[in-house]
């Protein structure tokens, strides 16, 4: 199966998207293909509210880096998203890339993707695991792909204190379970 996964940290060193490499480790080991989308190196508009895709029925139509993305989305049966917490909330990057799924829903607002996806969360913060006041903003973040036709595999939230060996091998048995 195809894998696209889509990181939203800046970072060289960032956790979140060592959780997705050690996932896409599994997968690759069981021979799924991996797509990489890195956001901090895209051309990413926010949606200019055109309204093309609500009217043709199409994805989305803007000219940037995200050009590809539907199609490699289209043929994947698993979307992985990666975030950093910044300011309590994913990071702004993200939020413009989330957006711009709005071409995923029809004028009567039904998802257009005609098969289920799977679609994983990866996020690291600075607070302490499980610190309670960040997770509607994760769960919220995640609803804007479950309402698209695509069901939560997995979320994993590694806080400051966590064990970031035990996160990373959780992502890697994910990944390999697919
Ligand atoms: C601009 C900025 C804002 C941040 N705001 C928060 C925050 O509000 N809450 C938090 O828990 N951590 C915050 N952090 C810490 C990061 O979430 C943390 O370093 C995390 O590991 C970054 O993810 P990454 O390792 O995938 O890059 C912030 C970091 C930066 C650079």
């Amino acid at each position: 199966m195809k894998i696209t996964m889509v990181l939203g940290s800046p970072r060289e060193d960032s956790i979140s998207t060592k959780m997705a490499e050690r996932f896409a480790e599994g997968a690759a080991e069981n021979g799924h293909e991996v797509v990489t989308y890195k956001i901090n190196e895209m051309e990413v508009l926010g949606c200019q509210a055109c309204g093309c895709c609500r009217k043709y029925d199409t994805d989305c139509v803007l000219e940037d880096d995200m050009e590809g993305y539907f199609e490699d989305l289209r043929d994947s049966e698993v979307l992985v998203v990666t975030s950093p917490n910044y300011y309590s909330q994913i990071v702004g990057p993200m939020i413009t890339f989330m957006n711009r799924h709005y071409c995923l829903m029809d004028k009567d607002k039904n998802p257009r993707l005609e098969d289920t996806k799977k679609v994983y969360g990866f996020f690291a913060q600075g607070a302490p695991e499980g610190f309670e006041r960040y997770m509607p903003n994760y769960e919220w973040y995640m609803s804007m792909f479950t309402t698209k036709n695509m069901e939560l595999g997995k979320m994993l939230i590694c806080g400051g204190n966590s064990d970031v060996d035990a996160f990373l091998e959780e992502a890697y048995q994910a990944g390999k379970a697919l």
